[in-house]
């Protein structure tokens, strides 16, 4: 059944949430890239990540063309911390779009999945010699510059001339979470716009390191575009430059009530603004990590028990190791049980990590859940598995792709073993 016969109803609100492939077969239950949730959770096992290729890719291509028919000297550079997957730098590079890093795991994933170099962004605010040099030597055609002393090695480092650009500080709070922000006066990310000023004396004169531009970030799940809009006012005293790194920082929609502003409509204010504020020949680069991925995947999950006490609790075989997001801001989520979709009464979803915070989602609706039965979340394509750890030894989950009905794995669980193999003796 297409989500579109189900506007409206409890099955089509939840379904809203999941990624733009999904839908329900003659079962009622959920279809992901095509593949059913009850096949995927028995050859694969839970928790799962499941990513709807299609989604990703279409997603890709939206924000890219979005971003060229309005401003046709852009690139889009997806910040790969929101979902640093070997499989997913390849789908993003084949796609076209550019990749940002921040720091040497991330280089060598994207180098694995040989995404061009030339089109790649290094950032870090604490970047090491070894993660220069590396950068170096792969030949990643810009590197970020947060402070001095990533000039004072990249002088040392660089042999030929490397493309760079200043991170500024544009003092900026957006609303989100504090955790979130980056671009207030007092963020460790990035400089003043006076000590910007000085930077960027010292690199007009630099024989190895070209300036191309300024770079600014304001941090991360924004649902508005006035901060993006103050931001390009901010940066505007700096002076004219060929390239400009807007950052990334979208909201995305996690629950029923959030109202983020679509990528059009983010793409608009910015570009409008930036055809106030910037010169007309500049290149813009626009980083977008969460919006670019999160409501493409989806982690299924089984119940493993349910206790009635003050409240009911539904917990499941995951929780904080593969979603953290909930732990350290917040987050809200919503869920179904995968064959009885939407509706249903309110309980409170826990992880089996522990501790009493891990409560993946406290008063969320399910329809009659048992023993067994596959509960899946949506919207946790960004920072969850970024953030997958080993609590309580949990084994960090499997990632499956799925498209036109066929399910390819692209990360296999953990094991046991895996667990002890960095052990020495
Ligand atoms: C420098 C930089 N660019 C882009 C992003 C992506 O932000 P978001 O995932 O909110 O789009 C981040 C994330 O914090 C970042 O630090």
């Amino acid at each position: 059944m297409s989500p579109l016969h189900l506007k409206n109803t409890p099955e089509g609100q939840i379904i809203s949430l999941f990624p733009s492939g999904t839908s329900l077969n003659e079962k009622n239950e959920l279809l992901l890239g095509g593949c059913s949730a009850s096949e995927l959770v028995s050859t694969f096992g839970t928790p799962t990540f499941i990513i709807d290729e299609s989604a990703l890719r279409e997603r890709a291509r939206r924000y890219q063309d979005g971003l060229q028919s309005r401003w046709p000297n852009s690139d889009v550079i997806w910040a790969s911390k929101s979902l640093p997957l070997t499989s997913v730098f390849r789908v993003i590079g084949e796609e076209g779009l550019g990749i940002d890093v921040a720091g040497g795991g991330e280089l060598v994933m994207a180098l694995a999945a040989e995404v061009n170099p030339s089109k790649i962004v290094m950032h870090g605010n604490a970047k090491t010699d070894d993660e220069i040099e590396m950068a170096v030597k792969a030949g990643v055609g810009t590197i970020v510059i947060d402070n001095f002393d990533d000039i004072d090695r990249l002088e040392r480092i660089v042999t030929g001339e490397q493309a760079v650009l200043v991170r500024i500080i544009p003092g900026i709070l957006p609303d989100t979470h504090l955790a979130n922000a980056t671009g207030q006066d007092d963020s460790k990310f990035g400089l003043s716009i006076s000590s910007a000023k000085d930077a960027i004396e010292r690199l007009r004169v630099s024989k190895k390191l070209r300036l191309d531009g300024l770079h600014l970030h304001l941090g991360s799940q924004i649902m508005s575009t006035e901060p993006f809009i103050k931001s390009l006012e901010a940066i505007a005293s700096l002076g004219e430059f060929a390239v400009y790194d807007l950052g990334g920082g979208l909201g995305v929609r996690y629950t029923y009530k959030d109202n983020p502003p679509s990528i059009e409509e983010y793409l608009d204010a910015l570009i409008d603004t930036a055809r106030k504020y910037l010169p007309p020949t500049a290149k813009i680069l626009i980083e977008p990590g969460r919006s670019m991925v999160a409501d493409t995947a989806v982690t299924l999950y089984q119940v493993v028990t349910i206790k009635r006490s003050l409240r009911t609790f539904v917990a499941i075989d995951g929780g904080m190791a593969d979603n953290l997001e909930v732990s350290l801001y917040g987050q809200r989520f919503e869920a179904t049980v995968a064959n009885r979709v939407g509706g249903g009464d309110l309980y409170s979803l826990v992880g089996r990590h522990c501790e009493s915070g891990d409560i993946l989602i406290d008063g969320v609706k399910l329809q009659d859940p048992k023993v067994g039965d596959i509960i899946a979340v949506p919207v946790t394509g960004a920072y969850c598995l970024t953030m997958a750890n080993n609590y309580n030894g949990a084994r960090r989950p499997a990632v499956v792709f799925c498209r036109d009905g066929v399910a390819r794995p692209v990360v296999r669980r953990e094991t046991y073993e895996d667990l002890l193999a960095r052990d020495i003796n």
